[in-house]
């Protein structure tokens, strides 16, 4: 997921917020050059969206200077589009990437109607993470629809054991760039192996484990140390990719616990992981098991993790294994096991099921060459995702840009003074560049259309 935006500074009169049961939008007019001025629509997923959708981001910043209507879509089954019938399974078999594109097709007409706005108006879509998926997806599927799509950080390749995940989060704890180095990866894999040797040795060891780490249970099963290394992984694997887009959350600070020369590398890590003051480290993976199962709609705010976990069991996989040969620095106690595990007790989707799944996907929208056309990819180099994305042009019109330095959908939100030199350069030359040409090339179709 990406964070949410800030909110901007922009003031904008928000037209309306559809119904509750059905998949919110949000429009603003505000910066909208009647009646030509194109549509950008900012395409939701994984969790809620918010009017500081349409009010603040890179979209927003585009489009006060191409004088665009803004529109932002909720995806089926997040935020407050679940509708009456709930999270249930019998309801999520109509949630998927399918489904929410054909929602935007419905809110394409619908817009188009109220706004009056004729076949051939120029839409553009956005979005980051699966968002940016599915922004290059409308367009690859839908292109009577959308003129231009901008994917952000979108992991258009499909992958159940996505090892290489890891393989980034190794590299970008070592880029000097971001304040990582070899001593602090060197480090995490340290201190990672004293704890693996710990688990492997059983009984008193695990029991002293548990109180290094204060997990409420003593993780005897598989199950539960996999969970618990999971946890410790998860730390680092978050600070990689929110690198500086998160209050307290990088790579930076990370590390410098990591070489702190006062503690072992083993030592460390229970600073790291002691630094958030929980009552203690719920490592129950039963307890996983039960929260994924929970219907009950309480948080309509933020990422749907029942719903986001079954796009993975039924579309996805994306599961972040440790393949230490790989150079992952975590635990080997990270395996598919407990992820295939959940998806069968969870939702009834067995792994052979779930390959099928995941090989369909890349079938139906052609993975890493999805040979579309007027699609961007962006991406960081920093941020794991980029494995599973497109960082070179592969056709003229399919193109991509590929960020040094940068994390998880560090172009979405709009210019920042902390912004490293090689975003800024993205931004002030690329993207719009790329907008214009877009522009001026639909009025030479229709010319020649007429
Ligand atoms: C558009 O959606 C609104 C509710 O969200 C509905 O009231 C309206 O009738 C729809 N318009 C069209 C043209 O589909
Ligand atoms: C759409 O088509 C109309 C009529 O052919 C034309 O006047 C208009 O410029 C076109 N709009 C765009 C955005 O190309
Ligand atoms: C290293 O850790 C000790 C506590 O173990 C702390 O007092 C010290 O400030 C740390 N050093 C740095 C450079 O962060
Ligand atoms: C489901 O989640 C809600 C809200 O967090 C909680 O109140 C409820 O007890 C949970 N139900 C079960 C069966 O765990
Ligand atoms: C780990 O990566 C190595 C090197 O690419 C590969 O040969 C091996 O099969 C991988 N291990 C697993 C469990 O997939
Ligand atoms: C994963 O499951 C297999 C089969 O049950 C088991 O042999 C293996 O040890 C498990 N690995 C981990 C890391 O839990
Ligand atoms: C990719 O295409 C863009 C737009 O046509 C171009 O500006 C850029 O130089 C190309 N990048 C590479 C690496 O070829």
């Amino acid at each position: 997921a990406c964070h949410p935006s800030k909110v901007g500074k922009t003031s904008a009169r928000l037209l309306e917020t559809g119904g509750t049961a059905s998949v919110r939008f949000w429009v603003n007019t505000a910066l909208w050059k009647q009646p030509s001025g194109p549509v950008f629509l900012l395409i939701g997923g994984e969790s809620s969206l918010s009017e500081y959708d349409v009010l603040s981001g890179e979209h927003v910043d585009l489009a006060m200077k191409f004088g665009a209507l803004v529109v932002a879509a909720e995806h089926r089954f997040y935020g407050r589009s679940i509708g009456v019938a709930g999270l249930e399974i019998s309801n999520l078999q109509y949630l998927s990437s399918q489904q929410a594109l054909a929602d935007l097709a419905v809110l394409h007409a619908n817009l188009s109607h109220r706004f009056n706005l004729p076949r051939n108006h120029t839409w553009i879509s956005f979005g980051g993470s699966y968002p940016g998926s599915l922004s290059a997806w409308f367009r690859l599927k839908f292109p009577h629809l959308v003129f231009a799509a901008v994917a952000s950080s979108a992991p258009v390749r499909a992958q159940l054991d996505f090892q290489d995940y890891n393989k980034v989060v190794a590299n970008s704890l070592s880029d000097p760039m971001i304040e990582g180095s070899k001593e602090c990866v060197a480090n995490v894999r340290s201190a990672f192996s004293t704890l693996d040797a710990a688990l492997e040795k059983g009984m008193p060891f695990v029991k002293h484990v548990a109180k290094h780490f204060n997990t409420c249970t003593i993780p005897n099963s598989l199950k539960d140390q996999g969970q618990l290394v999971s946890s410790l992984a998860d730390i680092f694997m978050g600070a990689v990719q929110y690198n500086g887009e998160l209050v307290g959350i990088n790579v930076a600070d990370l590390c410098n616990t990591m070489v702190n020369s006062t503690m072992s590398p083993y030592g460390a890590l229970q600073t790291v992981a002691n630094r958030e003051d929980l009552p203690c480290l719920d490592i129950d993976f039963a307890h996983f098991l039960k929260f994924l199962s929970n219907t009950t709609r309480v948080k309509m705010i933020g990422v749907g993790e029942r719903q986001w976990y079954f796009q993975t069991c039924t579309e996805f996989g994306y599961y972040q294994t440790c393949n230490v040969s790989l150079g992952c620095p975590f635990s080997k106690f990270m395996s598919l096991n407990n992820s295939l595990i959940a998806c069968s007790k969870v939702f009834g989707t067995e792994a052979s099921e779930l390959t099928h799944s995941v090989a369909f996907t890349n079938e139906f929208y052609g993975a890493a060459h999805p040979r579309g056309s007027r699609i961007l990819f962006v991406n960081g180099d920093i941020d794991p995702w980029h494995a599973l994305s497109i960082l070179r042009n592969e056709t003229v019109s399919e193109t991509a840009i590929y960020i040094r330095g940068t994390a998880h959908c560090a172009n979405m939100p709009s210019a920042m003074s902390t912004d490293p030199r090689s975003l800024r350069l993205a931004r002030q030359v690329t993207p719009p560049l790329w907008l214009e040409k877009a522009i001026y090339y639909i009025s030479r179709v229709c010319f020649h259309i007429v």
